[in-house]
């Protein structure tokens, strides 16, 4: 098979994108400049919500997401352990307990039946990841969050441009994060947001976005500008550059056209995968929009998924593993007391599982390579008798 590597995820930048960049790398503000808050104000009026900070990664805007809760000391927060370690490393850099809940074993998202078992009276938030880019179930986690009085916040990294009963994903938790990862849906290069309707939690994180300090550059350096300024919370720095928002700004503007492509592979493939055996593909609640971050598929017992991994690599299928669930890592296993049999539905889906490309500039060629793959692969190792 003569074929170039297909990734299993890419960005897509247009002229039109790296004229915007240009233009502001050419302009008087390449930081903390004008382009932020249009980018902020652009993604509030697509997700429909009211306050957005813009950061330099999705791993920052979950840090101060959690900083802004100012949570007292030996709070646990619940989270899903099927998820990339920047979730649960949020809760560490702020000195709480990450407590894992098993997950739901059709939608790999966190299930609300093992939340509410993980709740002690040091519980003080969830973490939800809409895994893949299809939205949690939301509601039963919301009657979970009313009852005992925690906070939420929706890692939507997966998810932008998802839906919940009509509504985009970002106007359901206290906070919602997202990140601009090139393989995410619209790219920053790096870069992440939170999103909030809460006027408190906003105003807060603007100042954990710099220091903690209470003016902009632009109040400070600009010709208006007294020499007073109060550091009132330990910030970061983690402000994301002007050429980053207008990349981010131009983007947006092509996110439909993204996500309806991304939608039209997943189509493709769940259509080609209907009648193969041993696969499984990752079952879609259709009340939902999904976003369709990742394409996944279940292994049936009878193929091993490290084998049908090699396979597709000798393919020049760029399959990956989407995730070593985190209890699993040397530095969980050596801070927490953290026990594999646990999370049986988390170990289950974490040995069958994996991804195959799905990026909105792959062609119609490319999706054809990967379903043709797939099926030989499964044919070489359903015949292997191993
Ligand atoms: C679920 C999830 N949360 C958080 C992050 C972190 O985002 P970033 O890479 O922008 O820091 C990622 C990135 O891959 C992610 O997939």
């Amino acid at each position: 098979m003569d074929m170039d590597f297909i990734p299993y995820g890419k960005q897509w930048i247009d002229d039109d994108d790296i004229d915007e960049v240009v233009n502001v790398l050419k302009s008087d503000w390449v930081t903390t400049g004008p382009k932020i808050k249009e980018f902020e104000d652009a993604l509030c009026s697509y997700i429909g919500c009211r306050h957005c900070v813009a950061v330099n990664s999705g791993t920052s805007a979950l840090d101060i997401a959690v900083q802004s809760l100012d949570l007292p000391k030996g709070s646990e927060i619940i989270t899903t352990p099927f998820t990339f370690v920047a979730t649960s490393n949020a809760i560490l850099y702020n000195g709480l307990k990450p407590v894992f809940a098993d997950i739901c074993s059709d939608t790999f998202n966190i299930d609300p039946i093992s939340i509410r078992e993980k709740i002690t009276k040091d519980t003080r938030a969830i973490i939800y990841v809409d895994y893949a880019g299809q939205p949690c179930d939301i509601k039963a986690i919301k009657d979970i969050a009313d009852e005992f009085d925690l906070f939420l916040i929706e890692d939507a990294c997966h998810a932008l441009g998802a839906e919940y009963n009509g509504r985009k994903v970002g106007n359901f938790a206290d906070m919602t994060v997202f990140s601009f990862h090139p393989v995410k849906h619209i790219t920053t290069g790096e870069g992440g947001a939170v999103v909030t309707n809460n006027r408190e939690l906003y105003d807060k994180m603007l100042l954990l976005r710099s220091h903690g300090i209470d003016k902009n550059a632009h109040e400070r350096y600009g010709p208006n500008a007294s020499w007073a300024y109060d550091m009132k919370y330990l910030g970061r720095n983690y402000r994301i550059t002007d050429f980053q928002a207008a990349l981010g700004i131009s983007q947006l503007k092509k996110i439909d056209k993204f996500i309806g492509r991304r939608q039209e592979i997943a189509d493709k493939y769940n259509e080609a995968f209907a009648d193969v055996p041993y696969i499984t593909p990752q079952s879609t609640v259709s009340s939902m929009k999904n976003a369709w971050h990742l394409y996944t598929i279940l292994l049936d017992s009878g193929i091993y998924r490290n084998d049908f991994f090699a396979k597709m690599r000798e393919k020049n299928i760029g399959v990956n593993l989407h995730y070593i669930p985190i209890y699993k890592f040397t530095y969980y296993k050596n801070n927490f007391k953290l026990n594999d049999d646990e999370y049986p539905v988390t170990e289950d889906i974490f040995n069958r599982i994996i991804t195959l490309p799905l990026f909105p500039l792959m062609r119609d060629e490319d999706v054809l390579s990967v379903i043709d793959a797939t099926v030989a692969s499964i044919k070489e190792l359903s015949n292997s008798g191993r």
